[in-house]
């Protein structure tokens, strides 16, 4: 049983205050997790609580949020099973009493739901893929690896768009799919430079260049793909995260790059040229958090040749991703442990996308540190790819040795998701 819960404000990949937390069990366990934090968060995403006292962190100290757990949930959870995942959750959710975490904080509760999982599995001695997923998580999943940044990880300095990944699909293992991803990012770089960009990063570790189309990063990538010797489209494919929550403003969507306004149907048509020209197999937040008129015709045009993953319209909340699945507006939600707050959630979000025949996108944040629970997360649910960032930077690729740590250890039993980890991307 849990016999301490201590948490404590550290630093995240930006140099923000975010909360980690340990937990001690009677039998000597004691285990640690620490919580991301996001940039282009959505509107709809459970309360990240920030101090918003100005004279320290410019307002985003969290020592509320690790008071919040020292002296109101640690006392509650003490004497707990560590085991009762759901009932841990569950205490949490009606002690915060608000629909959104918004008393103690996101940070706060998911802290605790992660160090309280992980202490279990070591209690139980199971690798914490196992204890979350049972013998049969074997499965590795497609890394994603976001090697352009645009938007507000590029402080809008480069691409509108805010991620363009590639995925490694034709390898035939994941750490082949990483090495891949690895001599694309360099080649990428020397692409860059041999065409005068600068190459600098953003915050998730994808080089960050001045480009003057969002179409232009994709031809980059293509050529960065070739020069490896790899085949766009059969070895590797191209995924894109717009964030255009970002850029829309009175219901429109404003490409600075480009110098042009365009209206949802608009958008559309310029998603459909651009994966007709480039291997694009998932698009993300292709269009707004609230536009699901939009999504609608998004849906209907795209999404029966390609992954449509909504993140900030679904934000990993079970009512929002029901809705979608009901007027038929994606085929894939986004899955970020903290926009909903807790693990028994998440995993909630997981099952009803695979009952509904939807994808499931595990997702990393772009404020991360080095805790690599996702990676182990992912192998559990088996939802066959994620997106981690760049294969650079420690808090980056945490989550990818991770990954490759849990093949080894799978040995033959391993198997690597491929290309059929995406939602209509077998044609
Ligand atoms: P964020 O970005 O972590 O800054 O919200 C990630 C995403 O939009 O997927
Ligand atoms: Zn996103």
């Amino acid at each position: 049983s849990i016999i301490k819960l201590q948490a404590r404000e550290i630093l995240d990949s930006r140099g923000n205050p975010t909360v980690e937390v340990e937990c001690t069990l009677a039998c000597g366990v004691k285990a640690r997790a620490s919580v991301p934090s996001g940039a282009s968060t959505g509107v709809h995403e459970a309360v990240e609580l920030r101090d918003g006292d100005p004279k320290r962190f410019g307002g985003k100290g969290v020592k509320k949020a690790v008071a919040h757990v020292n002296e109101t949930i640690a006392p509650q959870l003490i004497g707990q099973d560590a085991r009762a995942q759901a009932g841990i959750d569950g205490m949490m959710i009606a002690l915060d009493g608000t629909p959104n975490k918004a008393k103690l904080g996101a940070n706060a509760i998911l802290g605790v739901s992660l160090t309280v999982a992980r202490a279990a599995a070591t209690a139980a001695d199971l690798p914490l893929y196992h204890y979350l997923g049972g013998p049969n998580a074997v499965r590795l999943p497609v890394p994603n690896m976001n090697i352009l940044n645009g938007g507000v990880h590029a402080r809008w300095q480069g691409a509108d768009f805010q991620e363009f990944m590639v995925a490694p699909y034709g390898a035939s293992s994941f750490r082949e799919a990483l090495e891949w991803g690895s001599e694309i990012y360099h080649a990428l770089r020397t692409v860059l430079m041999d065409k005068g960009h600068r190459v600098g990063v953003g915050d998730e570790g994808g080089f960050a260049p001045e480009v003057s189309s969002n179409e232009e990063p994709l031809e980059l990538i293509v050529q960065a793909i070739e020069k490896t010797g790899l085949k766009p489209g059969a070895d590797v494919g191209i995924a894109m995260d717009p964030a255009s929550s970002a850029f829309f403003e009175d219901g429109n969507y404003h490409l600075r790059t480009e110098k042009r306004t365009v209206s949802a149907g608009e958008m559309v048509d310029y998603y459909e040229k651009l994966i007709k020209t480039y291997p694009v197999v998932l698009l993300e937040d292709g269009l707004a958090e609230d536009d699901w008129e939009g999504w609608k015709i998004l849906n209907a045009r795209l999404g029966g040749i390609i992954e449509l993953v909504g993140d900030d319209l679904f934000v990993t909340n079970v009512e929002r991703i029901n809705r979608g699945i009901r007027e038929d507006v994606a085929n894939a939600a986004l899955i970020k442990l903290n926009q909903i707050g807790t693990l028994t959630e998440t995993v909630a979000a997981v099952r009803m996308c695979k009952k509904a025949g939807w994808g499931a996108f595990v997702s990393h944040r772009s404020g991360e540190t080095v805790d690599s629970f996702i990676a182990d997360m992912t192998v559990a649910l088996d939802t066959g790819h994620l997106k981690s960032g760049a294969p650079a930077r420690g808090e980056r690729v945490e989550k990818y040795n991770q990954l490759m740590r849990i093949e080894e250890e799978l040995g033959d039993a391993a198997c690597y998701a491929g290309k059929e980890a995406y939602v209509r991307a077998v044609r």
